[in-house]
Formats: structure tokens, sequence, C-alpha cells
């Protein structure tokens, strides 16, 4: 046998024996993936439902943001899911953000404005992980898109909570995270907000409803992006029309001769 051969042997052995243990890698953990759900902003022609991108946002405001942070959401940008000016400036009064040094280069929280990015629960990344077992709560601001799966994991992960033996202390077993054994307890139970539109205010619904809001988080300009595709499908639909035309014109001149 050649050198060459004997290489090309050994690295095929090497390929096949990589996949024989990567597939049997995967066959020993069962993770299912979150299963599709049937979204608004989903094909080409998609949009957000605003109404359920506001109850997205007060589960988001009431449930999650004692943990989590969205960073790159500003208060203003709420008036993109409906609310007035006065509304976001509202909101964001409600809330504290660490001024710019005075004088004195001493730093207080002052109110915060409607430009004000959403600040942390915690004053660094230290504390969050110390608050929660280790593990600090991530931005929820990109995570949509962060994640495989997006909405769906999203709608997954709040739904996939349960009961199982084995499970280490201060871990929660969900059936649609890596690795199972999560440091988020079930953040959503029934009941846990009252909804103004007289939603029943049920897991999924709610699960359902803030997955929704992250998902205009992580891609706050989806419907434009949306309807510019389609304007350009328009628009070469068109375009080729025009083209065809032109073609007959010229091929019946060119026969014509
Ligand atoms: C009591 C604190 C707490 C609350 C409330 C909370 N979370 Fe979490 N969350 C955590 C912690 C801690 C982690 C990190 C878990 C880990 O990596 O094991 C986490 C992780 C996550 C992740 C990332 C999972 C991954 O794939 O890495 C998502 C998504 C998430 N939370 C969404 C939410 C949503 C949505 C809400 C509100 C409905 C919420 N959380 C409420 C503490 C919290």
């Amino acid at each position: 046998m050649s050198k060459m051969n004997k290489t090309f042997k050994l690295v095929t052995a090497a390929f096949a024996a990589m996949v024989v243990s990567t597939s049997a890698a995967f066959a020993a953990g069962d993770l299912v993936k979150a299963p599709k759900q049937d979204w608004s902003f989903n094909g080409p022609f998609g949009v957000f439902d605003r109404a359920s991108q506001q109850r997205g946002f007060q589960i988001f405001q009431e449930v999650c943001a004692s943990c989590h942070s969205l960073e790159y959401i500003a208060f203003r940008n709420l008036t993109d899911i409906g609310f007035s000016a006065d509304e976001a400036k509202a909101v964001a009064a409600e809330y504290q953000v660490p001024s710019e040094p005075n004088d004195e280069g001493e730093i207080v929280d002052r109110a915060a404005k409607p430009s004000d990015f959403w600040p942390s629960p915690y004053a660094n990344a230290k504390e969050a992980a110390a608050t929660n077992n280790g593990k600090a709560p991530p931005d929820l601001s990109l995570m949509a898109k962060a994640r495989v799966g997006g909405a769906d994991y999203i709608y997954g992960l709040l739904t996939g909570y349960e009961d199982h033996e084995g499970t280490p202390e201060n871990l929660h077993y969900n059936k649609y995270f890596p690795g199972y054994y999560i440091a988020m307890a079930a953040p959503l139970s029934d009941g846990a907000v009252d909804y103004v539109d007289g939603t029943p205010n049920t897991v999924e619904q709610m699960a359902k409803d803030v997955s929704h809001f992250l998902m205009w988080a992580a891609e706050p300009k989806l419907e434009d992006r949306k309807s510019l595709g389609v304007r350009v499908m328009l628009f070469l639909l068109v375009l080729t029309f025009i083209t065809f035309l032109a073609y007959r014109r010229v091929s019946k001149k060119v026969k014509g001769h």
C-alpha cells in the first residue's frame, strides 16, 4: 500500500470514529427541541401583535425585571409597541439610574428619563451572581436572537419546568434547557399578573406574551425588514414582466425581418 493510500485510510477511519462518537453523544442526551409556536411575526408578511407585546412588557416589568436587565432598550422605545410618549416617560420615572458624577465626584441616583436604557436590577455582575446561586441572570435584550429556536426556545424554557428526581439543590429541571439543570426557578405561575385586557393569565399565555415582547426587543425592526422584503419581491416581479414584454417586442421585430 502506498504511503498516500495509508494516510487516506487513517484519515477516513478517524473521521468515521468522530461521526460515530458525536452521534452517540447526541443519542445519550434526550434534549427535546422546543416546539414551534404559531407567532404573528412568522413568515414573510409577519407583524407583531401589539396587544401581546404590551402584555409581554407587563410580564417583563412585573416578573423578569427583578432579576434581568434589558440594556439595549430605552424607555422611549416603548412608543414602538403602542405606548404614548407620556406613558413611556411615566414608566421611566418609576426607575432610578446612576447620574453623572456631581461636583464632588459622587454618583447619586436620579429618576430615569425616556432616553435612558433599562437599568439592571443589580449594582454589578458580582452582585447579580451572588444573589442567584452563583449564576448571573443574563441580559434579555438579544436573548430571542442569541438562542437557537429564538422565541420558541424562550416559550419552551418558561413552560418546560418539570419535577425530576436527582435534581441538584438550588437548581431546577427544565426539559428544554441545554444540560437540563437551570439556576432560574420557574418564574411564572398561573395568575402571576393581572392582565388589564382580561386575557386569561395562564403560564402558557404569559410565556407567549413575554416571548413575543422579547422577540421585539431583539429585533425591533423586524416589521420594516419584512415589509421591505415584500416590496422588493413585488418590484422584481414587475421588472420581470416588463423585461418579458420588451423581449417579446424585440423578438417579434427580429423574426419579422
Ligand atoms: C429570581 C430571578 C429570576 C427571575 C424572576 C427570572 N429569571 Fe431568568 N434567569 C435567572 C437566572 C439566575 C438565570 C441563569 C440560569 C442559568 O444559567 O442556569 C436566568 C436565565 C434566563 C434565560 C437564559 C436561559 C439560557 O438559555 O441560558 C432566559 C431566556 C430567561 N432567564 C428568561 C426569563 C424570563 C422571560 C423571565 C420572566 C418571565 C425571567 N427569566 C425571570 C433568574 C431569573
